[in-house]
């Protein structure tokens, strides 16, 4: 073997990796294995394209094979491999987050830095207790999250969160925690073509757990502002704008995360800008470096990073960080992939497919099993009827016939969710359109 070249097998055992949120067995029996990249595309390792239609997983919103952001993390890690961030600095940390405030919706301009999704969302969950405290209202320490809800699966993140699954095996979690209900309403809303129209009141329901707990008891509350995985679930129609009301009302933080919604996924760069409502904080993590490095990111209002820098100098402020906060070879990717997104109009792109993307995924409307078809910017989920027997099935089965037939889709319940990269073509939204069409013909 030559110096530096990888040692990297062409058919490694799979016995030694434990893979995430993967049937192991199921899968080591019948492995789906990709090699390749680039584009819109990815290459399975028996040479077939597919077509990427959920940006991996969710996250390369600039599609894959990206020569800059390659080039940039190749100089970074000549020029400094990695230097913390804990009580010294460096420049990629600094100008990354100070490229990133330039794009924050207005006054949303701090930035801490985290790895990953699950670590923004128990980062934010941990500021907001900060900084209840450090404004006097240190009584404020429950949270409020919301059935459905996925917010990642550290232990805040799954206690906030509502997907039975990811909380059942994993104890008592988090104290002190309530949630809203989910505002899907498939009887009433079925097919509606963008923000449903029913479904408002649901926000109610936080004034009720703030009259069930006392407002004095409540640090924040997050929400997803559209629901990722649990399939895409649009709030209705003057939602978001009614529980920032009443999170204003009692003074409760109010945190968006926006780990699928931000950059550039609804047509604008973060959800806080399509909906036009401001939360405290929202989280960060997958179109931040394009996916090439893990990093997340918790955007904070001035006000909560102001309040947090008071008493005295010499006291660290907030006792939380990772050692690769800030990491140096991700805050190069970052700013690679900033660039992109600056130069392509990848932020706002989605707005101009969307009315594409909406009329095309609509239009598997008649196909069978499929009981809600929803579409958001370039978001969408086909929700199909679950099979008497085995719940869920029906989506598994359309994901492996997709994937055989060179479309790659996302299989969450009985839902199939698409979120490709924002580079997408109107040409390439009618393929995977036509392979899904394909694959729910032959269901059974
Ligand atoms: C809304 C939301 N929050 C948090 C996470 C967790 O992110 P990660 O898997 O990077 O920890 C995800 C991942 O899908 C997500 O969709």
């Amino acid at each position: 073997m030559k110096p530096n070249t990888p040692s990297m097998p062409n058919s490694p055992s799979m016995d030694a990796y434990w893979m995430p949120f993967t049937a192991n067995r199921q899968f080591k029996a019948a492995p789906r294995i990709l090699s390749g990249a680039k584009g819109m595309h990815y290459t399975a390792d028996d040479g077939r394209r597919i077509l990427d239609g959920t940006a991996g997983l969710w996250c390369v919103n600039a599609g894959h094979g990206r020569p800059e952001i390659a080039e940039a993390v190749y100089q970074q890690l000549q020029t400094m491999d990695f230097a913390p961030n804990f009580q010294m600095g460096h420049n990629p940390s600094f100008a990354f987050a100070e490229g990133l405030a330039k794009i924050a919706p207005a006054g949303m301009d701090r930035v801490f830095f985290t790895n990953s999704g699950s670590e923004s969302v128990d980062t934010a969950l941990k500021i907001a207790l900060a900084v209840q405290r450090a404004r006097g209202q240190g009584t404020r320490t429950r949270f409020i999250g919301r059935e459905k809800g996925y917010h990642g699966v550290g232990f805040g993140g799954i206690s906030v969160g509502g997907l039975v699954n990811n909380r059942r095996v994993f104890g008592p979690m988090l104290a002190g925690v309530d949630h809203l209900r989910h505002p899907l309403d498939i009887a009433r809303n079925a097919f509606s073509p963008c923000l449903p129209e029913h479904g408002l009141e649901l926000a109610e329901d936080l004034e009720r757990l703030v009259q069930l707990h006392g407002p004095e008891t409540i640090a924040a509350v997050i929400v997803e502002p559209v629901q990722g995985s649990a399939g895409v679930i649009i709030p209705p129609a003057g939602y978001l704008e009614r529980i920032r009301e009443i999170a204003t009302k009692h003074d409760i933080l109010l945190i968006f995360d926006e780990v699928i919604t931000g950059f550039g996924r609804l047509g604008t760069p973060f959800a806080v800008d399509y909906f036009g409502v401001k939360p405290d904080m929202f989280t960060a993590a997958k179109g931040l470096t394009n996916a090439c490095v893990p990093m997340g990111a918790v955007f904070c209002d001035r006000a909560i990073y102001e309040d947090m820098m008071k008493g005295p100098e010499a006291t660290i402020e907030l006792f939380h960080g990772y050692t690769y906060s800030g990491h140096p070879i991700a805050c190069a990717a970052g700013m690679a992939t900033l660039d992109i997104y600056a130069r392509e109009g990848l932020l706002t792109r989605g707005a101009a497919l969307a009315a594409h993307w909406q009329k095309a995924f609509h239009s598997l409307r008649d196909c069978p099993h499929v009981i809600d078809i929803r579409t958001i910017g370039v978001m969408a989920a086909v929700e199909l009827a679950p099979r008497a027997d085995a719940a869920g099935a029906r989506a598994y089965e359309a994901f492996v016939h997709c994937f055989e037939n060179g479309q790659l889709v996302r299989a969450t319940g009985d839902v199939l969710a698409f979120s490709p990269p924002l580079i997408v073509s109107e040409e390439e939204i009618d393929e995977l359109v036509a392979g899904v069409r394909a694959a729910l013909k032959v269901l059974k």
